[in-house]
């Protein structure tokens, strides 16, 4: 191997291990050799109403159509509860842990299969229908993964929105796919605090008519208003409806999920799953990357409000008979041992989580995890963005004490489910390398020109075929879809992402090539941002680009240009920063406000952010060509008022 810095995979979990590297080469080679083939086998983990015989048909030319399984038939919830109930119906599907240490409870897949039962009789109760669509807009609770579980039983389609979403958010989430439902809370409680769900909730439906009920689960018992006609509480419903529900018939090709996701322009896109190869890919994924095995305790730390939440928290472990643990607080609250103190509690043997849930637990130093004993734990993974080698031997040697191989898993909201990724038993690692794609999985590496570029090398991401977790379409607008994912090259997925490959064919992802950044894991459209700071009236143009940032992976640094005759004060960035997380939620708050006289353009208006993000990340003396620009003597100004 070329590289220096290799961990081998490790003989006791290689002993016990479902995929072994040898197994791994041959179901690499038959995935690609003879996709219909393995599919159609894989896909036996699914239980199927009709068992499809039409296996794949997809393409990435033209007007784009990928479909896969479609002629068969099933019912997503179906094949996380009621498949169950015979062999492991007493066994506890969801461990609930809560903010409040003190606050957990268990569900059995009986329980929860009868919770579903009864909130698909309540939605049809409410007028539901199948084809409709449900948003979701719910903390870390029981109720969200019963709440996705119950759309998808009468075939409603989801769209979760995350709870730290501003009512503006949710509001244009809601009117993008005309969701006939809301289900929320009274309030939901994170790190200690309350954040008003319904308040916002309330807000946002001002402007969204379409809505016709409100599903509001009483969490802290908070005051809310409700309205009369319209607002429903979740308890009394569920209480007066039927416990026994027969699950509705989907097509494979029929939506399971809407997902928004921020793109390099415009409005987030609604990212749209559908039922039959989302479940393959979430099951076959679960079980293979995590090397799950029967009665092991699997938690994933993410929120269901992000894919992450959907494939990892709900559909993979629970179509995979595993017991998932749902966590409804923050890694520090009440103290940093929290993770741990939680794993050694419900005795958790794979544990999936961020880098900067890492990083930030790093500057705490080792006592708050050595304090705990961490003895189950068998299996960590990394998601969200790129894991460095720091975080990653800290994860290793602190948190695993050298026992628990790390699968670093590469994927998207896009994707489904993970793409590029170690297998346990299988692939030795490389500290902050994704590693090697997935049977079935076919990364490419292309130039500027699309030109695919061979062996060791560095260039833009994209996949060669479909995989059936793939996302079908931008919702209510294909012709985005094509034009996001299939344009920039042809014949091809286009990631988004840049990426390296050693000379084992490990990859190494260097993060976006286009204007998204990465918050903690979370991902921002640097468009979406500036759209919200030039709706506050003191600003005429902004400019936001990403810059490294120690704990988030990178931060927002945004550059304003006030209108004539506003000062800029302190007050005033203050109130700013206020207003985006206002606009859009929390996440989007930029760290760094640089007063911007005027933003560097070519001589045709465009911005130029290249400039931007050197200047952000304090590379100032590294700018390159500056000759094109209509006024070099902006940038001038621009690196010695540099803020931060
Ligand atoms: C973007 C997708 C995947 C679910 C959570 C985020 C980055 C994700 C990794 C990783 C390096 C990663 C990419 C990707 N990313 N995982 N293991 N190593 N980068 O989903 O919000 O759709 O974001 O997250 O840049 O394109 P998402």
């Amino acid at each position: 191997m070329s590289d220096v810095d290799i961990v081998p995979i490790k003989a006791e979990i290689a002993a016990h291990a479902l995929i072994s590297r040898e197994k791994y080469d041959l179901m690499a080679a038959q995935a690609v050799a003879e996709p219909e083939a393995f599919w159609a086998k894989e896909a036996k983990r699914i239980d199927w109403i009709k068992a499809p015989t039409k296996i794949k048909n997809t393409s990435f030319h033209g007007d784009v159509s990928i479909k896969w399984f479609e002629d068969g038939t099933l019912n997503a919830a179906a094949n996380c509860l009621d498949r169950h109930l015979a062999e492991r119906g007493d066994q506890v599907a969801i461990i609930w842990e809560g903010d409040d240490p003190g606050m957990s409870t268990k569900v059995t897949y009986r329980e929860l299969h009868e919770k579903v039962c009864r909130l698909a009789n309540a939605l049809t109760a409410q007028g539901v229908k199948k084809g409709d669509v449900v948003t979701v807009y719910l903390p870390m609770v029981v109720e969200a993964a019963v709440a996705l579980l119950a759309c998808a039983r009468i075939g409603a389609v989801h769209s979760v929105v995350f709870g730290g979403f501003s009512p503006d958010s949710l509001a244009n989430r809601i009117q993008d796919c005309n969701s006939v439902a809301l289900i929320t809370a009274d309030e939901g409680r994170r790190g200690g605090r309350k954040v008003a769900l319904k308040t916002n909730a309330d807000e946002a439906l001002k402007t969204c008519p379409s809505v016709k009920t409100v599903i509001v689960a009483q969490l802290t018992g908070g005051k809310v208003d409700m309205q009369h006609g319209r607002d429903v509480w979740y308890h009394e419903v569920t209480e007066a409806a039927s416990p026994k529900h027969t699950p509705v018939e989907m097509n494979a090709e029929d939506p399971l999920f809407i997902l928004y996701t921020s793109g390099s322009t415009g409005k987030p896109k609604g990212v749209l799953h559908t039922t039959g190869g989302y479940m393959v890919w979430a099951s076959f994924t679960h079980q293979y990357v995590f090397d799950y095995h029967p009665g092991e305790i699997y938690w994933c730390t993410a929120d269901v409000g992000w894919v992450t939440g959907h494939t990892y928290i709900v559909y993979g472990p629970l179509a995979n008979g595993a017991t998932t643990l749902m966590f409804e607080g923050v890694p520090n609250y009440p103290t940093t041992s929290r993770f741990w103190e939680v794993v050694d509690k419900h005795k958790v043997n794979i544990f999936y989580t961020a880098p900067t849930a890492i990083r930030s637990l790093m500057r705490d130093g080792e006592e708050p995890v050595k304090k705990t004993s961490r003895k189950s734990l068998r299996i960590l993974g990394s998601v969200g963005e790129p894991i460095n080698p720091e975080a990653w031997h800290w994860y290793d040697r602190v948190v695993g004490e050298h026992r628990c191989p790390i699968v670093d898993t590469w994927w998207q909201t896009e994707t489904g489910g993970i793409l590029i990724s170690p297998l346990p038993g299988a692939t030795a690692l490389k500290p902050g390398s994704a590693t090697l794609p997935l049977p079935g999985v076919r990364p490419v590496l292309v130039d500027g020109e699309g030109k695919e570029l061979h062996g060791e090398t560095e260039g833009n991401l994209c996949i060669a075929d479909s995989w059936p977790g793939q996302m079908r379409t931008v919702y209510g607008d294909h012709a985005r879809f094509v034009q996001t994912y299939f344009s920039t090259f042809k014949g091809l997925y286009f990631t988004g992402d840049g990426a390296r490959r050693d000379a084992d064919g490990y990859y190494w992802i260097t993060g976006r090539v286009d204007d998204v950044i990465n918050v903690s894991g979370h991902r921002m459209g640097t468009a979406e941002v500036e759209s919200a700071l030039v709706a506050h009236e003191a600003v005429a143009e902004a400019a936001v680009v990403g810059f490294p940032h120690d704990i988030k992976g990178q931060g927002i640094y945004a550059y304003v240009t006030l209108v004539a005759d506003v000062e800029p004060t302190e007050a005033l960035r203050k109130e700013l920063i206020t207003w985006v997380r206002k606009e859009i939620g929390p996440i989007a708050a930029p760290d760094v406000i640089q007063w911007a006289p005027g933003l560097p353009k070519t001589r045709s208006g465009k911005i130029m952010r290249r400039i931007l993000r050197k200047i952000a990340a304090n590379e100032t003396d590294s700018l390159g060509d500056t000759s094109t620009l209509a006024d070099p003597g902006v940038v001038t100004d621009l690196v010695s008022n540099r803020a931060g």
